[in-house]
Order: C-alpha cells, then sequence, then structure tokens
C-alpha cells in the first residue's frame, strides 16, 4: 500500500479548504485508511475532528504537522504505508514553504475557489506555484473546485472565462453553498452524518472524480 496524497490548497482563507479536507477524508474514511494532516498552525480541521461525539468518532485520523513547515512532504512519507489516501489541509498563506513541500509529494491538488471574478484572480499564485512543482514531481495533478456556488445562479460567464484560463481544469462537480456544510462543522462531522442529500450527491460525485485521476 502507498497512498495517493491529496493536498488541498488555496492561498486566500475562507474558500473552504477545511470543509473540503474534513468532507472528503470523512466521507473516504469510512470504507478506506485515510489521514488527514491539518497544516493551520490554527488547527481548525484538528478542532472540527476534536468536537466529534465520543460515540460517533470521525472516521479518519489526523495529525497536526504545521509547525514542521518546510519538512512536511518528509513527515508525510512515513506514512504512505499506512494509509491508502493521505489529504493535507494547508494553511492560508502567502509563506508557502508547507505547501510547496507538501505539493512535493503530492499525487493531486484541489484548488477551491469561490467562483468570482476577485477570488479567481487571487488564485493566480497558487497556480504559479503549482506549475513550478510540477515542473519536479511530475506525478502532479491539479484541479480547481468551484465551492460556494448560488444554488439558483450559474456560474458566472466571467468566471468562467477565468477559469479556462488556468493552467489546470476545475472538476466537473461544484460545490454549493449550503447549510449542511457549516452544520457538519458544529459537531464534528461530515454531511453523511446530516440527511442533506444535496451535499452527500456533491460529495460522493466529487470523490468519483478524484478516485479516477487516481487510478
Ligand atoms: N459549500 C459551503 N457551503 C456553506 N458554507 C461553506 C461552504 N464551504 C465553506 N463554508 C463556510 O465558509 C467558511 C470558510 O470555510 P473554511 O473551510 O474554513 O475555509 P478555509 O479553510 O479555506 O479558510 C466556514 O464558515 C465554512 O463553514
Ligand atoms: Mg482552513
Amino acid at each position: 500500500m502507498s497512498a495517493k496524497v491529496i493536498v488541498v490548497t488555496n492561498q486566500k482563507g475562507g474558500c473552504g479548504k477545511t470543509t473540503l479536507a474534513i468532507n472528503l477524508s470523512g466521507a473516504l474514511g469510512r470504507t478506506h485508511k485515510v489521514l488527514l494532516v491539518d497544516g493551520d498552525p490554527q488547527g481548525s480541521a484538528s478542532r472540527w475532528v476534536a468536537s466529534a461525539d465520543d460515540n460517533v468518532p470521525f472516521p479518519s485520523a489526523i495529525m497536526n504537522l504545521s509547525h514542521v513547515t518546510e519538512k512536511v512532504g518528509r513527515e508525510i512519507k512515513k506514512y504512505l504505508i499506512d494509509y491508502e489516501y493521505i489529504f493535507v489541509d494547508c494553511p492560508p498563506a502567502i509563506d508557502n514553504k508547507f505547501t510547496s513541500s507538501a505539493l512535493m509529494i503530492a499525487d493531486l491538488a484541489i484548488v477551491p475557489v469561490i467562483p468570482s471574478p476577485t477570488d479567481l484572480w487571487s488564485a493566480v499564485g497558487i497556480q504559479q506555484l503549482i506549475s513550478n512543482v510540477s515542473e519536479i514531481n511530475d506525478s502532479l495533478q491539479a484541479r480547481l473546485l468551484a465551492n460556494m456556488c448560488q444554488t439558483n445562479t450559474s456560474i458566472s460567464k466571467e468566471a468562467l472565462s477565468l477559469i479556462s484560463e488556468f493552467d489546470f481544469p476545475k472538476f466537473e462537480t461544484d460545490i454549493y453553498q449550503r447549510t449542511a456544510y457549516r452544520q457538519a462543522a458544529a459537531f464534528g462531522g461530515t454531511v453523511f452524518n446530516l440527511d442533506n442529500s444535496k451535499a452527500k450527491q456533491e460529495i460522493t460525485s466529487l470523490i468519483n472524480e478524484i478516485t479516477n485521476l487516481l487510478q
């Protein structure tokens, strides 16, 4: 067994990195051996997992490696044989040492973006970092992920045209703005502990895309 490493990153805070890293690792963790690496010094993913009830423990393992900074890739390598998937929730950092180190050993980078022009402009920095790392790590794939889409409006033409200018494509699955994602945080679980079937469908469909990409 050698784990596939999936890094969730964007230097912008608030675009949904932690929410997506938690829901993906928690959902896959129900059927696979999954580790979630918390890379945020504020430990938001760790707190999320810690708030789970003892009767409903979070399905994947969690470890905070934020203080390992530029050595995080080397540290994660130690766990490759123990897991099938390792997700990394990156800090919202201009200090890219943690993120670039994780990307060096990653199979997939997921870049969540709120599909608005300003949010897309601010993802240019992470695109540059990913393309620099890809020159060294040639197994690295990357995808944008539209998060917090509005239910009654499709992604605007301006946003779609900005998305098409990126070096890497967008996932077909879009994640909509839903209270289930906020509620899941409150009790330390994932949308699979709630009965919002649309949120569950989105995460299931995203996991299918991810596992297909990593085959
Ligand atoms: N798809 C979504 N629907 C509703 N709320 C969301 C969604 N994704 C993220 N959020 C909320 O947005 C805020 C920022 O998300 P978070 O995952 O902490 O972002 P980041 O880790 O990138 O800073 C949180 O309050 C979270 O609950
Ligand atoms: Mg976060």
